[in-house]
Formats: C-alpha cells, structure tokens, sequence
C-alpha cells in the first residue's frame, strides 16, 4: 500500500516523538525554565504509540524516526522500541537524540532493533557546546558516538544548527569529522520556531555554508535514497562521511516531503511549520483503529504544499521545537 498526498508525494515517513521532556535546555529549541509539563494523562501510552505506529505502517508508512524532546529520558523506551521494531512491514527505525544518554544506552538499543541513530551536536568546543545546550556536557556526547559504534551502529549522523557569531566558525572542523571519524554531518537553517525577536541575526543560509566548505575541498553530489529526509548531501572524495545541507528556512525540499509527525501528546501535524494539527485521542481512547487510519489518512491527503517561513509577513503560532519533535 502506498500514501500519496494531494500535491503528489509519496508519504512514507513518520517522525514519532515519545516525550516533549529533555535533559537539555538548547536555547532554540526550549525556554530556559524547561515547559510546563502536561498533566498526568496527557501523554500517550506507549499501547497508544504503537497503535498509531501500527496502523501508520498498514498504511504505507516504511520509515518510523522515534524523536523527543529527548526520547531517550522517557523510561521505558527499550521495551517500547522492541514492540516497535518487529511490526510486519516497518523496514527502517531511526531515532534522533542529543546524545547524552547513549552511553548507557547505545547497547540496548542496538538489541532492541533501532537501525540509525541521527545525533546532534551543535559545537566541538566544550564551552560554546555547554552554552548552546545551556549546561549540556560535550564529553559525554562524544562519549556516546563511540559507545554507538561499539554497540554495533553504524557512525551516528550529526546534526549541526549552524548560527552566525555563535558555531559558524566550527564548520571545517566538523567538515574534518567527515573523514577522521566517519560520521556523516548536516548542518542545518536555524529555524524561528519560538519566533524570537530579530531571528535573521542567526540565519546563514545552507548555500552560503557549502560556499564555505567548497573554498576548502572538493565536493562530489550524493543521491538520495528514497527514505532520505530533506539533507541535500555530498562528500569529500574518499571521506567516509557526507556533508549535507538542511535548508529549513531558505530550501525548498517542501516539494519532495515524505513525513508526517505526531506529536507525545496524540497533536498529528502534515507540516512542521503548520499550524493546523489533530488530536489523535479520540480514537486512541477508546482504541479505534479503523477510525484512525482514516484520520491519518486525512492528514496525509491535507499536507500542505509547502511551508512560508522564508516569505515577507510569514505568521505562525510560536511552538517549541521539543514539543514536535523538529
Ligand atoms: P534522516 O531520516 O536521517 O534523513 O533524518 P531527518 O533529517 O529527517 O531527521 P532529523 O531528526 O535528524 O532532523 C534533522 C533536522 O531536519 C532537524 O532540524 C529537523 O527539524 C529538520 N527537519 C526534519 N524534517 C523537516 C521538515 O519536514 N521540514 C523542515 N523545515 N525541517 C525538517
Ligand atoms: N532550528 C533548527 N533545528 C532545530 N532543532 C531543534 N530546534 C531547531 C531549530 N529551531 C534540531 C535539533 C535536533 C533536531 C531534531 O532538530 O538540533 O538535531
Ligand atoms: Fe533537547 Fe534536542 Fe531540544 Fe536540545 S534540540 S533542547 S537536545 S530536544
């Protein structure tokens, strides 16, 4: 079975966040004082989660991303992401995490089936890291990337938010993790999910990013596969690692989206940037499984063209980027 949305794309994705808590506070994505946890009962069940990964799966989905806030602080996620793994038809589980807790758990999670494991890392240099993070510990990041290979994973991909006057100077040094290390790194747009004031200031668009790079080495094309999400990736002849783009604000990747995304609270949304969204509970509680493909199929086929944050007078309600999931 396959998911096609109204503008023709094939919908395979879904980016599955488990909890909107994290053991960071990176200072685009959260407020300093954390948010406001929901009360007992709000977040869904793993049996919830699962119905939804199931029933996404029966659908045409192919691909589950499991993201967070931090996924990796809910308690019980390595039983949670062994029921994942053996649903029939599910053929790729990823999941994105900052890192911190890989060291405990990248064995575990290698056992229970998760097959990629997306990391970010937005600075090399502990002090610039820890003030990003607001007091994450960069050792125990790099720490974790090794435990992660130990454990069998290939070399976790980076995720960078390259931001003007904070990281931009770091760039080639991630670029040379391409080839001493082998992980693969993308560095993304800054994006105003909380719509702070003068937001421009941070943007460096992907384009200017590559040109950087480009100055320095050589840059060979890579193709995407068909599960890929929005990085546009090349490689330094012979690194084992890519170097991708995610032109968030300035891209246009919107025309060859491939995802839908649930929120830990049961908030289904077509578009990151939207703001429409659909509360899942009513056929999570009681369970209704035949209702809910039908809604998921519903915001599949309402997937709007394409985001505008990068059009003049763009509006959208603030959101912390935690709460979905990026
Ligand atoms: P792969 O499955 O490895 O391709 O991962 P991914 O890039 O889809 O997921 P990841 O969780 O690593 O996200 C990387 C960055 O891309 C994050 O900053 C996300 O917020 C951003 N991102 C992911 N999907 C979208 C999207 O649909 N639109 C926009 N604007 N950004 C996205
Ligand atoms: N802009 C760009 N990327 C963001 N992420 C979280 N918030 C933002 C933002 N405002 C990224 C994180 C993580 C991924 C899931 O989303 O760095 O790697
Ligand atoms: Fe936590 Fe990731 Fe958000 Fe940072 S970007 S606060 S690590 S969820």
């Amino acid at each position: 079975m396959q998911l096609t949305d109204s503008h023709g794309r094939t919908i395979n994705y879904l980016r599955l966040s488990v909890t909107d808590r994290c053991n960071m506070r990176c200072f685009y994505c959260m407020p300093k004082e954390g948010i406001v946890n929901k009360g007992h009962g709000a977040v869904l069940r793993y049996e919830e989660l699962l119905l939804i990964a199931e029933t996404a799966v029966g659908l045409g989905i192919e691909k589950i991303r499991i993201t967070g806030g931090e996924p990796l602080v809910r308690s019980g996620i390595i039983g949670f992401l062994e029921k994942l793994a053996l649903i029939p038809g599910l053929r790729h589980l990823a999941l994105t995490t900052n890192g911190l807790l890989l060291e405990k758990l990248a064995t575990d999670l290698h056992t229970a089936g998760v097959q990629r494991l997306n990391v970010s890392l937005d600075s090399l240099q502990p002090q610039i890291f820890s003030s990003i993070t607001r007091g994450g510990d960069l050792q125990r990041v790099l720490a974790g990337l090794d435990a992660a290979e130990q454990a069998g994973f290939p070399p976790p991909k980076l995720n960078c938010v390259i931001m003007r006057g904070i990281n931009d100077g770091e760039i080639l040094d991630f670029v040379e993790m391409t080839r001493t290390r082998g992980n693969s790194i993308r560095f993304i747009e800054y994006m105003p999910a909380m719509k702070e004031a003068d937001w421009q200031r941070y943007s460096i668009p992907g384009e200017e990013i590559l040109q950087r790079i480009a100055a320095h080495h050589t840059l060979e094309t890579i193709d995407k596969g068909p599960y890929a999400g929005p990085s546009r990736d090349f490689r330094i002849p012979g690194a084992q690692g890519s170097i991708g783009i995610i032109t968030a604000v300035s891209g246009h990747f919107c025309s060859e989206c491939n995802r839908i995304r649930v929120t830990s609270t049961g908030q289904a949304k077509g578009c990151l940037f939207s703001d429409e969204r659909t509360d899942l509970m009513p056929w999570l509680r009681p369970p209704d499984r035949v209702g809910l493909a039908e809604v998921l199929k519903g915001i599949v086929s309402s997937k709007p063209e394409r985001h505008d944050i990068s059009q003049a007078g763009y509006t959208h309600k603030n959101f912390t980027m935690s709460q979905v999931g990026g």
